[in-house]
């Protein structure tokens, strides 16, 4: 194993940015790139006979042991793999603070196909790594792995934090990330229509998978109505013959008459194309990075849209995840009383914004940093 360290320093503000596209002109060079970051621990993960290029991200420990998914994506280069587990395992920190759970923020990527790249080996031997650091860091399932897959992790590691049920692990977390969503827009309600109450709002889906189909028969027993879109025909056409809601086009979904947009597919929606044609009052979702400019959240809010920051609204499945780590191990009634402070949270950053005069999602990050820097002077002065 390579490791490369670089000292654990202050947690300041850094903004989460979208990955930065590879210099075409200038030769990257990853410690240039690691003395930019305030990462803890950065792994090198590579076993030529397999095929494992990957890179496990750890962010800090401030919290707790870091924990956060390994992502299996074909990155064009070293260089765009790197930013993206130093970015993802930045936010997961940040992630972790707002929630309130005692975890560290940590990521790794693979760089590869899972289509056709991915094998038992290649998973098993990304295992051994994630052995080697003893606990510093649990891995959890990402974009390109599947629960079978945290199983074949499994069987070299018992650093794992997602694993099917039969596995003796808590399963898809999708439904818990849509039903802290959806305390998420009653935070929003309450704020624009004076009523937390979701009866007869109408909210555009963006998105189907694992967390729109969730929040859409979520929203539906809470009385809204929906308006769906999905780039997968199929599953629109089963939303609206089973569950008999309205769909549109991918392209038409900002355009919706609706109450309330949830973007549930991509990062970067929300951006200077999308914010003048939105007609909702509020904006929640579980997709990560909506934002694509840092600007972008400042133009939302002059709109007059109120927002949910999406750490803070997408945080439902990493807090049921974290359940089982907690004292006394997973507490049904707790993890739901847990999953419904994210709609307190959402207010305490309305609050934050307001008083520092800041936009919402520097409100979050706040919030966030403001549990960090606690714990990082307590750590200084005791060790
Ligand atoms: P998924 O892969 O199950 O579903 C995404 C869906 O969006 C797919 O049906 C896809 O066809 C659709 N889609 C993609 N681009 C689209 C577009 N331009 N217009 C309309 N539909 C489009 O993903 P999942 O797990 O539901 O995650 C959705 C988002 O929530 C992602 O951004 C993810 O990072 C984020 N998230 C998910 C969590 C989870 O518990 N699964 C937790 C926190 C965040």
């Amino acid at each position: 194993m390579n490791s490369a360290q670089s000292g654990a320093t202050d947690l300041g503000a850094r903004e989460m940015v979208e990955p930065v596209a590879a210099s075409p002109t200038k030769k990257w060079d990853l410690f240039e790139e690691l003395a930019t970051t305030e990462h803890e621990k950065i792994v090198i993960c590579h076993e030529p006979s397999v095929g494992l290029r990957a890179v496990i991200c750890i962010h800090s420990t401030l919290l707790g042991p870091a924990n956060g998914g390994v992502r299996m994506y074909p990155y064009p280069s070293t260089e765009e793999a790197v930013r993206d587990g130093l970015r993802l395992s930045e936010a997961m920190t940040y992630k972790w603070s707002a929630a309130g759970e005692n975890r560290g923020g940590g990521k790794a990527v693979i760089i590869g196909d899972p289509a056709t790249a991915k094998s038992e080996a290649l998973l098993r031997a990304f295992g051994r790594f994630v052995d080697q650091l003893r606990g510093e860091y649990y891995v959890g399932e990402d974009v390109g792995i599947t629960l079978d897959d945290m199983q074949t992790i499994h069987l070299e590691t018992d650093y794992v934090a997602t694993l099917p049920v039969e596995a003796g692990g808590l399963g898809d977390i999708a439904p818990q990330t849509a039903s802290g969503v959806l305390y998420a827009m009653r935070a929003c309600a309450e704020r624009v229509w004076g009523t937390r109450d979701l009866a007869g709002r109408t909210v555009a889906l963006q998105g189907l998978g694992a967390c729109g189909s969730a929040a859409l028969g979520q929203l539906l027993e809470a009385g809204a109505k929906a308006v769906v879109t999905d780039l997968d025909q199929n599953r629109v056409e089963a939303a609206v013959r089973e569950l008999g809601v309205e769909a549109v086009e991918p392209a038409e979904i900002y355009e919706a008459p609706v109450d309330i947009f949830g973007p549930f597919a991509m990062g970067g929606v929300i951006n200077a194309d999308t914010i003048p044609r939105l007609r909702a009052k509020v904006v929640a979702g579980s997709a990560n990075n909506m934002f694509a400019e840092e600007g972008d959240a400042l133009a939302l809010e002059e709109r007059g849209i109120v927002y949910a920051p999406d750490f803070i609204a997408n945080a439902g499945g990493a807090i049921f995840d974290a359940e089982q780590f907690r004292k006394g191990g997973f507490n049904a009634d707790r993890v739901g009383k847990r999953l419904a402070l994210i709609e307190d949270r959402v207010k305490e950053v309305f609050e934050i914004a307001k008083r520092d005069g800041i936009t919402c999602q520097a409100a979050a990050h706040v919030l966030a940093e403001r549990r960090l820097s606690a714990l990082w002077q307590l750590r200084s002065k005791h060790g």
